[in-house]
């Protein structure tokens, strides 16, 4: 089974000690670190944004994820390239098609990455149009909004349209999925041809982040 890139998620992260977590999961061999914007009204929960972000690149040496929870991704994902994210993913369900390809060509255009993701309640169907332009496809496992809540199973059937997709129309967007992932949900994923996983409380309510982290590619579940 192909081993997972993993991304924490530091929603979940001590934020009085936030340089030291970042310091630990790089040592801890995570490849992305997983930031979650929030505003209050795309979900009903308020979490970080740009100023957190620049304090964050400034001492990233792994590449920034962030993902977009917002209302209007639109006018704020060139902020967030410019502020040090790699990865920017936004919602399929407030963004256009021709919203999603102005922002794939200027990722392109500064050699960075696109994601697209839907809630766990959007028919999967509603992002095919947007995936000739992703880098990254994203399947929101949970409701978003909070760290900490069950996996919702029925994403492993998105998983696997996902991969089934790519093959068939040869494309080339990874696979990652967010909420809920544990030991267990994780061996799941990958068995559906996930590539990229976002593990946010899992990890940090732990005390070994390497062991944790390791534990989210073990074959032998
Ligand atoms: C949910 C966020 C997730 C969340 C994952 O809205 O997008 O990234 O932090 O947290 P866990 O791993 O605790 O479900
Ligand atoms: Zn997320």
């Amino acid at each position: 089974m192909k081993e997972n890139k993993i991304a924490p998620s530091i929603l979940s992260a001590d934020f009085l000690n936030l340089g030291k977590e970042i310091e630990r999961i790089e040592e801890a061999n995570a490849s992305f670190i997983h930031f979650d914007v929030m505003d209050g009204s795309f979900v009903p929960n308020i979490s970080f944004g740009m100023v957190v972000l620049k304090s964050v690149s400034k001492i990233a040496k792994i590449k920034i994820d962030s993902h977009l929870m917002i209302v209007s991704p639109i006018s704020y994902y060139q902020q967030f390239y410019k502020l040090g994210s790699y990865n920017v993913t936004v919602h399929v369900e407030n963004t256009t098609i021709d919203e999603f390809k102005m922002m794939a060509s200027f990722a392109k255009e500064n050699n960075k990455s696109i994601g697209i993701t839907l809630n766990p309640e959007t028919p999967i169907e509603q992002i095919i149009p947007y995936l000739n332009y992703a880098n990254i496809a994203l399947v929101m496992s949970v409701k978003p909004g909070f760290g900490g809540q069950s996996f919702i199973e029925n994403s492993l059937e998105k998983i696997l349209f996902l991969k089934e997709y790519r093959e068939k129309y040869n494309l080339k967007y990874e696979i990652e999925v967010d909420g809920g992932i544990n030991a267990y949900t994780s061996k799941l994923c990958r068995e559906s041809g996930s590539d990229i996983l976002v593990a946010g409380s899992y990890i940090f309510s732990s005390t070994d982040y390497k062991q944790k982290i390791k534990e989210l590619n073990n074959e032998n579940l």
